[in-house]
């Protein structure tokens, strides 16, 4: 698994308001609409293409186009809807899946509650979106899900990531054969008792949602 921290001025300058307990939610929605844009762009590098021939009004060129079958756009409900977005903005003509988990907080384990991704993923790229990687637990059974229905390439954008959940979907997902990347705007301390991110910013749902 490969995993890429976006280190930009930008992208940590958002993450300052958007971490800052005193941000309210409208300002909390559109910082994670800019930044998850911001990294789109990384996340999307080797998005697959295919040349396309036009005509400028000086003469023809060969450009590109996004390959076929498109990428599939997959949020995690409820927080990862507030990446979605940003996300289409960049890449219009994908496909949309959804997934719906929520992590129980005593257990810290994740149930799904919704699955509606197409029947059949192979030979497809998929984004997932979810602002938070704490213990690793939504995103590892996200990924397999995608894996099971043959997409054959998976990265996860995450507005912060925790060393321990980075260290579980490194452990958890050794037996996929598919290429997993993980791409975030940074890497926190730890993870604290009740599986909450360190210094984090709290419960990316609630502040999105209420
Ligand atoms: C949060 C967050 C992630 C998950 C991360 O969702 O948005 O999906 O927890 O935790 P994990 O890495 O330990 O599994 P939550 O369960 O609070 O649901 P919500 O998005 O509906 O608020």
């Amino acid at each position: 698994m490969r995993v890429h921290v976006a280190d930009h001025p930008l992208i940590a300058h958002k993450l300052t308001y958007l971490r800052d307990k005193r941000t309210d939610t409208p300002t909390f929605r559109r910082l994670a609409d800019e930044l998850v844009t911001l990294l789109a762009y990384e996340a999307t590098r080797e998005v697959r293409v295919r040349p396309f021939d036009i005509q400028t009004p000086v003469g023809p060129t060969t450009g590109i186009h996004l390959a076929t079958p498109k990428p599939l756009v997959v949020p995690i409900l409820r927080a990862g809807l507030g990446m979605l977005d940003g996300m289409m903005r960049m890449v219009p003509t994908a496909e949309v899946g959804f997934v719906g988990m929520v992590r129980n907080e005593e257990t810290l384990e994740a149930t799904t509650y919704a699955n509606r991704l197409p029947e059949d993923l192979t030979g497809r790229q998929c984004y997932v979106l979810d602002p938070m990687l704490a213990t690793g637990g939504t995103l590892t059974a996200a990924i397999r899900f995608l894996v099971e229905l043959g997409a054959d390439d998976i990265t996860a954008i995450t507005l912060l990531s925790a060393p321990e959940g980075i260290q579980r979907l490194q452990a958890d997902l050794r037996d996929v054969d598919a290429p997993v990347t993980v791409v975030t705007g940074a890497i926190d301390e730890r993870l604290n008792d009740k599986g909450y991110i360190v210094p984090g910013l709290g419960d990316a749902g609630d502040r999105l949602y209420g």
